[in-house]
């Protein structure tokens, strides 16, 4: 594997399977097995945005794993303050063990990464957010026993959030389909598109639920982005995730959600709280298992 995992470009399949397999393990053992291959070692999370799942999961996942995890608040590091972030790489590399960063500027986890001498994984971007997208293909995988081209999903909304950019990746990676249901002003990147025959971009979101096995959405107003809200509010009003869609889906349609989830505007609350159609907390758990597993083989 690379030395950083910054986007899903980041890994082949192989290194795909290797994840989940290991993931699976962790999960199914649930600690009883000892596997502490970060025993000695710490890992920087350096947090720039909100967070509820990243934060945890990660903090958990360090300590499970028997390393040490030092939480950093952006705004009260330096770098808030003019140090370069190259300097911050430099420094950080004599302490840790690892770093694990959520940002704005996609650019600047490049940089760190790029001076770095120690792994650093993208825990969200205004880019994209692998980490997630990781959680969410071993979900799929759980469910439907594959993520392969025989997989439908359909995300809805912000066709440039970085969950939908992370997804264009995720698709490349193994195959599925994947239709982008987005208005004009919020279509997919056409860099993510091109070239790539099992990823679609719909406007019309009827047409893109036909025989959809899963359903993902994301929120209309990213971290980062509140200015834009009003405009978001109404562009991706038709694009709303609700029981109407399903009527078009694969009878056993599931519904995936990064979360935090806003009931009313991206899902309506009968789908995000229908247990038999909202696969979201498992999902979410699968944060902690995927990023374990990424950890373990990373910073090994
Ligand atoms: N899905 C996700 O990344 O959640 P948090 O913003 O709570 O970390
Ligand atoms: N697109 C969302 C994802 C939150 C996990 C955001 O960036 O706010």
């Amino acid at each position: 594997m690379k030395k950083d995992l910054l986007t899903l470009r980041d890994l082949t399949s192989d290194d795909l399977q290797t994840i989940f397999e290991l993931a699976s393990k962790l999960k199914a053992e649930r600690g009883r097995v000892p596997f502490t291959p970060l025993a000695g070692k710490s890992v920087g999370l350096i947090f720039a945005k909100s967070s509820t799942r990243t934060r945890v999961s990660f903090e958990v996942g360090v300590g499970e794993l028997g390393g040490r995890p030092l939480y950093l608040d952006q705004a009260r590091m330096q770098v808030g303050r003019g140090e370069t972030v190259a300097d911050t790489a430099n420094v950080l590399s004599r302490y840790l063990h690892g770093i694990v960063i959520r940002t704005f500027a996609h650019a600047d986890v490049a940089e760190l990464a790029r001076v770095a001498t120690i792994p650093v994984i993208n825990a969200l971007t205004d880019e994209y957010h692998p980490c997630q997208i990781l959680a969410d293909l071993l979900t799929i995988r759980e469910y439907s026993g594959r993520v392969d081209k025989s997989i439908r999903m359909a995300f809805y909304g912000d066709g440039r959030s970085n969950i939908a950019n992370s997804l264009m990746l995720a698709a490349r990676l193994t195959g599925m389909e994947l239709v982008i249901a987005a208005p004009k002003e919020e279509r997919p990147r056409e860099e993510l598109l091109d070239g790539c025959p099992n990823i679609h971009w719909e406007l019309d979101p009827i047409k893109a639920a036909e025989g959809v096995d899963y359903f993902y959405t994301d929120v209309w107003v990213s971290m980062g982005f509140e200015d834009e809200k009003e405009r978001r509010m109404q562009i991706f009003r038709p694009y709303q995730v609700n029981e109407k869609l399903f009527e078009h889906a694969r009878p056993e349609a599931k519904f995936l959600h990064c979360l935090p989830a806003h009931r009313g505007e991206e899902v309506s609350a009968g789908v995000m709280d229908d247990p038999k159609r909202s696969i979201v907390f498992d999902e979410a758990e699968n944060r902690l298992h995927v990023q374990k597993a990424v950890m373990a083989l990373l910073m090994k």
